[in-house]
C-alpha cells in the first residue's frame, strides 16, 4: 500500500517542533488513522529496513515503564519510536522514514518534536523491543499542543532559533555552483522550499543542493549521524512535494560523484 496522506507545502509550513502537550490522550480515531499511515510507510531510499511503533505513554508508566525526556518534552501521550537495521545510510532511511510519519501526524493536527539526543535510550529501547542488529537513532512524543509553551520550550526555541532558516539563495545552488534563485529554479522551487523548512538537529539546516540537468544533487554542509537523519528528512520533503505538484524524478543513491550523498534522477 502506498503512503496516502497528501503532503503539500501548506502542510510542511504547519509542523513546527511542539514540546509541551495537554494532558490527554489521542482519540481512538486519531490513534486508528496513525496506525493507518504506519502501515503505508514506504522503505528508506538507501534499502535499510525500518520499523516504527506508536507507544502509549500512560499504559507503559502504568507497568512501571517511563519514557523520559530529561525535562525536554511534558505530558505528551503517546510516542513515535522504532528501529533501522544496518544499510548503507540507515541513519537516513530513518530519518526519510519517520518523517512520513510526522507528517501524517501534522495532517491530523498533532503535535510532535524529533528528539535525537534528549531521551532515555535504554528505556524506548526496551519499550520497542529492540533486536540485535537493530539500533534506535530517534523518537518523536505525539499529542495535542498545550496552548501555553513552557520556560523550557521557550528556551530551547530561542537557543536553536528554531523559527529561522539560511536564505534559500545560500542552500541551493546551480550547475555552475553558483547561488540559485527561486525564480530561476521554476516549479521546482516548491519541493526546495519544503527542504528548507524541514527540522533538523539544533537547526542546523546541512543540506546543500545542486540543480543540473540531470537532477538535483543533494549533499550536507557537515557530516554526522545526525547530519544523516537531517539528509533523510530533508529527501522525504522533497519527494512528497514534488508529487504533490506532479512533477517526476526518481532517487538514485548508487554510482554517484563524489559529493553527491542522494540524485532526484528528472
Ligand atoms: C535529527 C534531529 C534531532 C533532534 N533532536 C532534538 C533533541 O534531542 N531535543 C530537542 O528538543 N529538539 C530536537 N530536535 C528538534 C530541532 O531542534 C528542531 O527541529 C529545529 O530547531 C527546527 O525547529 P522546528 O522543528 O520547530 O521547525 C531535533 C531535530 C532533528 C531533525
Amino acid at each position: 500500500m502506498a503512503f496516502s496522506v497528501p503532503v503539500d507545502l501548506d502542510l510542511i509550513a504547519q509542523r513546527h517542533s511542539v514540546r509541551s502537550y495537554k494532558n490527554e490522550s489521542l482519540t481512538r480515531d486519531e490513534v486508528s488513522q496513525m496506525e493507518e499511515a504506519l502501515s503505508e510507510l514506504p522503505k528508506g531510499p538507501f534499502g535499510g529496513e525500518v520499523r516504527l511503533t506508536m507507544l502509549d505513554a500512560k499504559a507503559l508508566q502504568l507497568k512501571g515503564e517511563r519514557l523520559g525526556t530529561y525535562g525536554v518534552i511534558n505530558e505528551a501521550p503517546y510516542y513515535l519510536a522504532g528501529a533501522v537495521s544496518w544499510g548503507t545510510k540507515p541513519l537516513a532511511d530513518y530519518g526519510y522514514v519517520m518523517e512520513h510519519a510526522i507528517l501524517a501526524a501534522t495532517k491530523l493536527g498533532l503535535g510532535s518534536c524529533w528528539l535525537g539526543g534528549t531521551f532515555s535510550k535504554s528505556a524506548f529501547k526496551q519499550a520497542v523491543g529492540l533486536k540485535s542488529g537493530e539500533f534506535l537513532p530517534a523518537v518523536s512524543p505525539l499529542g495535542h499542543e498545550a496552548p501555553k509553551k513552557r520556560l523550557v520550550d521557550k528556551l530551547l526555541c530561542f537557543v536553536s532559533r528554531s523559527k529561522t532558516r539560511h536564505p534559500f539563495e545560500s542552500m541551493f545552488y546551480n550547475a555552475m555552483g553558483d547561488p540559485l534563485t527561486e525564480q530561476a529554479a521554476g516549479e521546482w522551487a516548491k519541493p526546495l522550499q519544503a527542504v528548507r523548512l524541514a527540522p533538523s538537529a539544533s537547526n542546523g539546516q546541512p543540506w546543500r543542493i545542486k540543480m543540473t540537468e540531470e537532477g538535483f544533487h543533494f549533499a550536507l554542509a557537515h557530516t554526522g549521524s545526525f547530519q544523516d537523519i537531517d539528509l533523510g528528512i530533508a529527501m522525504a520533503h522533497f519527494e512528497l512535494v514534488a508529487q504533490s505538484l506532479q512533477l517526476n524524478g526518481h532517487w538514485q543513491t548508487t554510482d554517484l560523484p563524489e559529493t553527491t550523498l542522494a540524485l532526484w534522477k528528472l
